[in-house]
């Protein structure tokens, strides 16, 4: 007889699904702390020039759940960010938002950030060495 049972893939949607939640949870606080701290008055010129790329890293942190700590993975799971080219991801997350690229789960991910977003991430994990 058989019982219906949840099977590996169920779970591993349902992880996803968790995951994900959590990740947009993240990306959105981080996104409102960067923005407080950008209408916030600079003291002085150079701390308002160093908001973008602290910014960029504070957003790509929150890709790490699926695609590794600074986009960098030991698995295959997720293909890893470290090293994409910066124009080769731009184009990526705008054609996942767009919804010219099919996606189960980035075309959800990508509509959270604006083309500045992406230029600053994709500056960020072209700087970050693959994953050994
Ligand atoms: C919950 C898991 C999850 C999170 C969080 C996540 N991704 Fe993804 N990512 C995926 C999956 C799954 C795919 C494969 C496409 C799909 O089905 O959506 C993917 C694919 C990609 C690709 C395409 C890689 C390629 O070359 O095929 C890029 C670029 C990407 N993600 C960037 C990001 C960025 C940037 C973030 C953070 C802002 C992020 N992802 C957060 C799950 C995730």
């Amino acid at each position: 007889m058989k019982t219906k049972k949840s099977t590996p893939r169920a779970v591993a949607v349902w992880t996803v699904a968790v995951a994900f939640s959590a990740t947009a949870l993240v990306t959105l606080t981080a996104k409102a702390l960067a923005q407080n701290v950008a209408t916030a008055p600079a003291a002085t010129p150079v701390a308002a020039t160093n908001t973008a790329p602290v910014l960029a890293s504070t957003m790509a942190h929150s890709c790490a759940a699926c695609h590794g700590t600074n986009g960098q993975l030991g698995d295959e799971s997720f293909a890893p960010l470290a090293g994409m080219p910066a124009g080769q991801f731009v184009k990526t997350m705008i054609d996942f938002r767009e919804g010219r690229r099919p996606a189960t789960l980035m075309g959800h991910v990508a509509r959270g950030f604006s083309d500045e977003d992406l230029k600053g991430m994709g500056a960020f994990f072209a700087a970050q060495k693959g994953a050994q």
